[in-house]
């Protein structure tokens, strides 16, 4: 994987790269939109391709070792050819959902023993076992596996938790070091900066992430119940720290506000399930502002759903239909928002990249976050 650091804002810390990895290229800053299962949920690999411009999209470690499996994905040749989506994918270790999603867990300094959401059953991931894997599934790129506590967790447990995190992050080296991948292209291994909401943590955290050279960081362990404030200061501190040279990954963040809060300090690339999960709900993005398409406001409103939109769906459904489908809890109602949204978290990436290049960044983005955050 190779990354080109393109523009550097000199107003900001905001960059435009270019990384090229085996299944093509992505314009930084980037979203990903989220494929939990393999799938980014309601939407076509067409639509994500051609209409969302999906560049990359993430898969999940522990949803597909737990379904459909190694066997399959293995028989498959690799999530790429079991899901068809043909340009770059990155996988996230489960160090997240393990702790999120499964009931029962134990964690040891051998790893993490949990119980499967879907049945019940026990399971255990070390680092190594989640390499292989990530080598298994495929994609492009891999996360370390990691501890994720909550924003509310004391300093001796961030402090704790933070050397088990380096502690497994060596051995995950290790393995990816000693296996290879398995269907012809090359992945590399994203390591993940930890501390919580502890400064001197992060900044010990970002310093050993920053020694190990890899190809791209990451900063997680964000937007997990601490103030944004504390978010906003975590990731200014970490990207002082990390290599200009390589892509920042900022894990599981966020609102519209905050990826452009995000890009200001530095990172080049986001992913998070508000997109597709809020546009199920009926919440939706535009460019001047949030829309509750649920909202009796909208039921005799024939104009489209937003007049400059991003995406095809846009101006060819009005917010009347759209409300009158949410209403009716049909299917489409959840696929046409969620394309609107993902187009609409793509184009604004895209956006941002392109007023980096311009070098107005600095003056774009305060009129922007005021626009998003309007309720309409
Ligand atoms: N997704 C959101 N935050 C995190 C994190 O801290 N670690 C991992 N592995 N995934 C995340």
């Amino acid at each position: 994987m190779k990354f080109d650091l393109q523009y550097t804002d000199p107003k900001t810390n905001a960059r435009a790269g270019l990384i090229t990895t085996a299944h093509g290229q992505i314009q930084t800053p980037i979203f990903m939109p989220v494929g939990t299962i393999g799938s980014v949920k309601g939407v076509q690999v067409s639509h994500l391709k051609e209409d969302i411009k999906a560049q990359i999209i993430l898969g999940n470690t522990y949803h597909l070792y737990l379904r459909p499996g190694l066997e399959v994905l293995e028989r498959a040749g690799g999530l790429h050819k079991f899901n068809s989506f043909d340009r770059p994918m990155l996988t996230d270790s489960g160090g997240f959902q393990v702790f999120s999603l499964s009931g029962i867990r134990k964690i040891t300094e051998e790893g993490v023993e949990f119980r499967s959401h879907i049945d019940g059953s026990k399971h255990f991931f070390s680092p190594e076992r989640v390499m292989d894997i990530e080598r298994t599934i495929g994609a492009d790129i891999m996360m370390a596996f990691d501890e994720c506590p909550p924003g509310t967790a004391t300093y001796e447990y961030a402090k704790n938790s933070m050397g088990l995190t380096h502690r497994w992050l060596d051995r995950c080296i290790k393995r990816f070091n000693e296996t290879e991948d398995k269907y012809g292209y090359e992945q590399t291994l994203f390591p993940i900066v930890q501390g919580c909401v502890y400064p001197d943590l992060r900044k010990q955290s970002a310093e050993f992430i920053a020694s190990k050279e890899a190809d791209g960081n990451a900063i997680g362990g964000l937007a997990v119940g601490e103030p944004v404030e504390k978010m906003y200061e975590m990731i200014e501190l970490v990207n002082e720290i990390l290599p200009k040279a390589k892509p920042r990954y900022l894990m599981g963040v966020g609102t519209p506000m905050n990826i452009l809060e995000g890009i200001e300090r530095g990172v080049d690339m986001f992913d998070c399930v508000m997109p597709t999960r809020n546009g199920r709900n009926g919440m939706l993005f535009t460019k001047d502002g949030i829309i509750n398409m649920k909202n009796k406001k909208w039921e005799f409103d024939f104009s489209p759903i937003e007049a400059n939109g991003a995406s095809f769906v846009d101006t060819l459904y009005t917010k009347a239909y759209l409300r009158h489908l949410f209403h009716a809890k049909e299917l489409l109602a959840m696929e046409i928002a969620s394309i609107h949204n993902l187009a609409f978290y793509l184009w604004l990436v895209g956006e941002a990249r392109k007023h980096i290049i311009a070098g107005d960044f600095s003056t774009w983005k305060p009129m922007m976050v005021k626009r998003l955050s309007t309720r309409l």
